[in-house]
């Protein structure tokens, strides 16, 4: 009766099981799961309230939400695209409660088969597709000589913080197009490059045939507690109107209130989230700079830090332990971090200019 792969997951998930030894501690600061700190911008909060005040109303009240997303939440998303150089059209964005599980979902869309994902990897990548019984093979960079049904692609990529340049992600195209996967492209943090990288595969000439996008409002705009995304599925990739026919069965949409919320963050308040997007960016120059010489990886185009520092679970429990810092052991990405920690900028700045000195005083003495 159970799906027998759930055996195959690990006892807990990776961000449950590091959330509850931060929480054994007294005063850590916590720069493990990255959850955001920022209060939402006040328009935007108002935006919600006058949606929950219409649904008080007889002459403005809703039920169920369009499976797909409201007009004005899917017209807020083209434009922001829009700003961001990318034309889509509003039929191929599909409102979502988050990149997690609108994945996991699409993945139940498609066959059983083999997936290719990155190393070291996101851990709700590796769940969804053991849960949905895939074939997984881990990449470090194109692997010419195998052939999988599905691509994930994360940029700025979740643990390393590294965003792919333009020649990158066009050879990651052309070899979907050439073996005929499928790319799942993750744009989580997509609003935190400043350095000129895509922000979109849909930058790429030849993605819209061969790649959907799930993008999430939870980094963007500090969402994490309201829950709202979306997934671009574009007409040229074959998938569009199976995943809206799928969405009709599968689920009953995005909350009014949380899809009001999103517009008015994308387009009236879209300096406020952006400035918001830009302060995390500020702590995580200062924690970077605080790791000045050390083997690193993000830190810019992204909120995480990947921090090449030995044994991950030994170093993890010393950040904590001595230095208070609350951090991701690599392992939990896969083999690839077993010699790394992650660490997030989603804190307070009070709180980023103390981690940046432990992280100081960790590089001198350990
Ligand atoms: C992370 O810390 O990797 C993410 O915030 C976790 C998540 O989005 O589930």
């Amino acid at each position: 009766m159970i799906n027998t792969n759930i055996s195959e997951l690990k006892e807990q998930y990776l961000f449950s099981e590091i959330g509850r030894i931060i929480k054994s501690r007294n005063d850590v600061i916590n720069l493990s799961i990255g959850d955001v700190s920022l209060p939402l911008p006040k328009a935007v909060v108002e935006a919600g309230k006058r949606a929950a005040s219409e649904l008080s109303e007889k002459a403005t009240f809703r039920g169920y939400p369009p499976e797909s997303g409201y007009d004005f939440f899917k017209d807020a998303v083209k434009k922001y695209y829009s700003k961001k150089g990318t034309e889509i059209d509003e039929s191929e964005i599909f409102a979502s409660d988050g990149i997690k599980s609108d994945m996991s979902v699409f993945l139940n869309v498609l066959s059983r088969g083999k997936t290719l994902l990155p190393s070291p990897s996101y851990p709700a990548y590796v769940e969804a597709n053991i849960l949905r019984g895939n074939e997984i093979e881990f990449y470090d960079g194109i692997p010419y000589k195998s052939k999988a049904d599905i691509i994930v692609i994360c940029s700025p990529d979740n643990p390393t913080g590294r965003a792919m340049s333009r020649d990158e992600l066009k050879e990651w195209v052309d070899y979907a197009k050439a073996t005929g996967a499928l790319i799942f492209y993750d744009a989580a943090y997509e609003a935190f490059v400043k350095s000129g990288a895509p922000r979109s595969i849909f930058e790429i000439e030849g993605a819209r045939e061969c790649a959907v996008e799930f993008c999430s409002m939870s980094k963007t705009a500090g969402f994490t507690g309201v829950r709202c995304g979306y997934t671009v599925v574009p007409k040229e990739c074959g998938l569009n109107k199976i995943w809206s026919r799928a969405k009709s069965c599968l689920s009953n949409g995005v909350s009014y209130i949380s899809q009001r919320m999103a517009q008015c963050a994308l387009t009236y308040a879209y300096d406020d989230i952006m400035a918001n997007v830009n302060y995390y960016v500020e702590n995580a120059r200062i924690m970077s700079n605080a790791l000045k010489g050390a083997q690193k990886v993000g830190g810019t185009d992204s909120p995480y830090i990947w921090l090449k520092c030995g044994d991950s679970y030994a170093e993890f429990y010393k950040l904590l332990d001595i230095y208070k810092l609350g951090v991701t052991p690599g392992i939990g990405f896969g083999e690839r971090g077993r010699e790394y920690v992650r660490i997030n900028s989603f804190c307070s700045r009070e709180d980023a200019l103390r981690a940046a000195e432990g992280l100081k005083r960790y590089l001198i003495f350990d």
